[in-house]
């Protein structure tokens, strides 16, 4: 049975190392590992998560979005496990969209990220993916690929001007729903 992980939060270093790259994907340890990040990201509320925001130093994440409270208007796509990730290319138009974090609650940040990316992955049976994004699943990618690079959403703002409480960002949002 899946159980419901612990969500690091800001300061835990596990947040800030380089994950490692994982060797065996058929692993049983990485199997039950996805299968606790499928439950912890739903239950969360979020749209991805990292294997280091519970506490595992791994290149793992999920991508997950789908409409909800907390991201009203993202599109529904079926949860993905992708592991030892890489962006093979990046577009030279950046848009900036705002962004909350399980592991940075109450906060959202306006961040920049490539509008388009073309990228590679394991799915979690082993089997390389190659895929392209953009718009929303590229920020979506951008900001867990981030993670297990050790880096937070905080660290690309442009000015600390663009962070607003999450409170006041739903506030904002649905003022012009
Ligand atoms: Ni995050």
């Amino acid at each position: 049975m899946p159980i419901l992980r612990q969500i690091a939060q800001l300061g835990q270093p596990v947040l800030r190392a380089v994950a490692e790259k994982i060797a065996r994907p058929d692993d049983p340890a990485v199997q039950s590992l996805i299968e606790d990040m499928l439950v912890t990201v739903a239950d969360a509320n979020g749209v991805g998560i990292a294997a280091p925001q519970v506490f595992e130093s791994l290149s793992l994440f999920i991508v997950a979005p789908y409409p909800n409270s907390r991201y009203p208007h993202a599109p529904a796509m079926e949860p993905a496990a992708m592991i030892n990730p890489e962006i093979v290319w990046a577009s030279d138009e950046m848009e900036k969209g705002w962004e909350g974090c399980l592991s940075i609650p109450g906060l959202r940040g306006l961040v920049p990220r490539h509008k388009s990316i073309a990228v590679r992955y394991l799915d979690r049976k082993g089997e390389l993916r190659e895929a392209e994004y953009e718009g929303f699943l590229a920020r979506v990618f951008q900001h867990e690929f981030d993670h297990v690079q050790g880096v937070v959403f905080i660290d690309r703002l442009e000015n600390t001007r663009e962070l607003m409480t999450e409170k006041e960002y739903l506030r904002s949002v649905q003022s012009h729903a």
